[in-house]
Parts: C-alpha cells; sequence; structure tokens
C-alpha cells in the first residue's frame, strides 16, 4: 500500500475542526449554517459533541452561537446571522476569505465577475453573494460561447479548481475580451494533492480515494486518477472497500480529500492491512 503524499486535512478544514470542536467544548451547542466540513462521517462526529445544522441565517435560534462554515456564506447571510447569534465563530478557510475579497474588488471596480467553478457549490454561491454586480459562473472552458464579446471581465476560480481547466477557460475568455483582470484563486493545498496523486497514479495498480461525496476537492482527485487510466474507487469510509476490486492488484494507492479526516484515513489503512 502507498499513501499519497501529502494528503488528507488540508489547514483551512483542520482549522475549522479545531475552531468548532473547541466552541462545542465551551458553549454545548453551536448553529453551523450549511455543513461545516464536506465530510458526512466526520459532520456525525461533530453531531455527536453538540453541532445542530441550519440552511439559513433565519433559522438561527435568537441568542445563540453560530459558526460558519469551511467554505463561506455570502455577506447577507454573515450578516443575517451576526444580527441573531451572541456570537459567530467564522470557520471560513483564510483563502477562500481572499476568493470573496478578490470577487469584491473586481465588482466594485467595474468589472464583469467571472467565477470558474461549480455554481452549485457553497463555496461558489458564497462568493457569488460579495459582487454587487455583474456575475458570471462557468464550469470550464467548454461553456465560453467564442462568437461572445465580452466587456471587462474580472475572472477568479474556486479554490478546488483543477489549474488546467482555469487556465484552459482563461485563455478562451481573453480572447473574447477587449480587458482581463485574472486572480488564481486555486489553493495551494488543492494543488499539493492534485500534483500527489498524479505521482502515486505512476506507481500503483489501483487508486482507493476517500473522501465526502459532496467534496468538491475530493472529486477532483478521482477525475485525475482516473485521466490516468488507473482503476480508482471512491469510498467515504472502510465499510464501503470491495474485495472484488481488490483482487489482482498487486500495488494499492491511497489517496483522501482534503476534508478526510485522520481517523477516516487510519481506519482504511488498518482494513487494507488485513485483506
Ligand atoms: Fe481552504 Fe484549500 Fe482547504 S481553500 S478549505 S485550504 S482545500
Amino acid at each position: 500500500m502507498v499513501v499519497a503524499s501529502p494528503t488528507g486535512l488540508c489547514f483551512g478544514v483542520r482549522r475549522a475542526i479545531e475552531r468548532l470542536e473547541g466552541a462545542l467544548m465551551e458553549y454545548g451547542v453551536v448553529h453551523s449554517l450549511g455543513s461545516p466540513i464536506h465530510n458526512p462521517q466526520e459532520v456525525a462526529r461533530l453531531v455527536g459533541l453538540g453541532l445542530k445544522l441550519i440552511d439559513k441565517a433565519a433559522l438561527m435560534p435568537e441568542g445563540g452561537v453560530s459558526f460558519v462554515r469551511a467554505h463561506g456564506v455570502a455577506r447577507s447571510e454573515l450578516e443575517g446571522l451576526a444580527r441573531r447569534s451572541r456570537l459567530v465563530i467564522d470557520g471560513t478557510c483564510p483563502h477562500v476569505s481572499v476568493a470573496q475579497g478578490r470577487a469584491e474588488s473586481l465588482s466594485k471596480e467595474g468589472y464583469k465577475v467571472v467565477v470558474v467553478g461549480d455554481s452549485k457549490h457553497p463555496e461558489v454561491r458564497g462568493i457569488l453573494g460579495y459582487i454587487d454586480g455583474e456575475s458570471l459562473v462557468i464550469s470550464g472552458e467548454s461553456e465560453i460561447d467564442a462568437e461572445t464579446r465580452y466587456g471587462r471581465l474580472g475572472i477568479l476560480s474556486q479554490t478546488t479548481q483543477k489549474e488546467s481547466s482555469f487556465a484552459a477557460a482563461v485563455s478562451k475568455l481573453a480572447l473574447s475580451s477587449g480587458e482581463i483582470k485574472v486572480y488564481n484563486t486555486i489553493c495551494g493545498a488543492t494543488i499539493e494533492r492534485q500534483k500527489s496523486i498524479q505521482r502515486l497514479a505512476a506507481q500503483v495498480d489501483g487508486i482507493i480515494v476517500i473522501g465526502g461525496k459532496n467534496s468538491a476537492n475530493t472529486r477532483k482527485l478521482v477525475e485525475i486518477s482516473e485521466s490516468l487510466g488507473v482503476p480508482t474507487m471512491w469510498i467515504e469510509h472502510s465499510g464501503e472497500l470491495s474485495r472484488g476490486w481488490l483482487q489482482g492488484k498487486r500495488s494499492i494507492g491511497v489517496a483522501a480529500g482534503g476534508s478526510t479526516p485522520d481517523w477516516l484515513i487510519k481506519d482504511l489503512k488498518c482494513k487494507l492491512q488485513t485483506l
């Protein structure tokens, strides 16, 4: 078994979990706007410690303690939480805060803001909440119509975007626009984990990626591994391991998304050693 390096919890998710655990110990009950991180097993553990989930600021009980998820929330939601809570604990990853700030400043400078990412992802929805003017979300260059002429475009990326797909989208937009301003807001942890699975793919017969099915960065790891032609299995926990899939593979690689806690990776490694 070869484990990708680095892999697993990124700085932003680790920081959010530590803040949340500290708050739960101090206040007993904490309400998080949306899932605090994208890992169902870790969220279930935190719910066991007193975490409650709400899906909009209006549902925050008056006077309670609230938590802002690692992926951030729109400015209006943050203001709503602040009005209703006695204390807001901000778990927004600093890299996400930078992307929100870039979007806000581009919008103020009069650019139409283009976010390269997944329009349904909470991080992207949060970033859009900092833009007062025009905006557009595209998942990649295939969504750009080469015939359309854009004015001034301010472009940034979802923090977990693949570098190659961001670069391709920027190149195509540059040809369709009179002026572009680009901020590469892909975070270093994402790039490192994507490179580590590329290295891993060259060494093994199959890769198990462990991480939440709702985790964008885990999905990107799976996509990269599959694109390199390596048999890839995506699981959330070791109970989903399939003996049949392991058969005939001499060496197995393990990689984990940036929101996968250490205990789930350790559990998977133990299970693999017993099979
Ligand atoms: Fe932050 Fe990057 Fe993790 S944006 S939450 S350090 S994947």
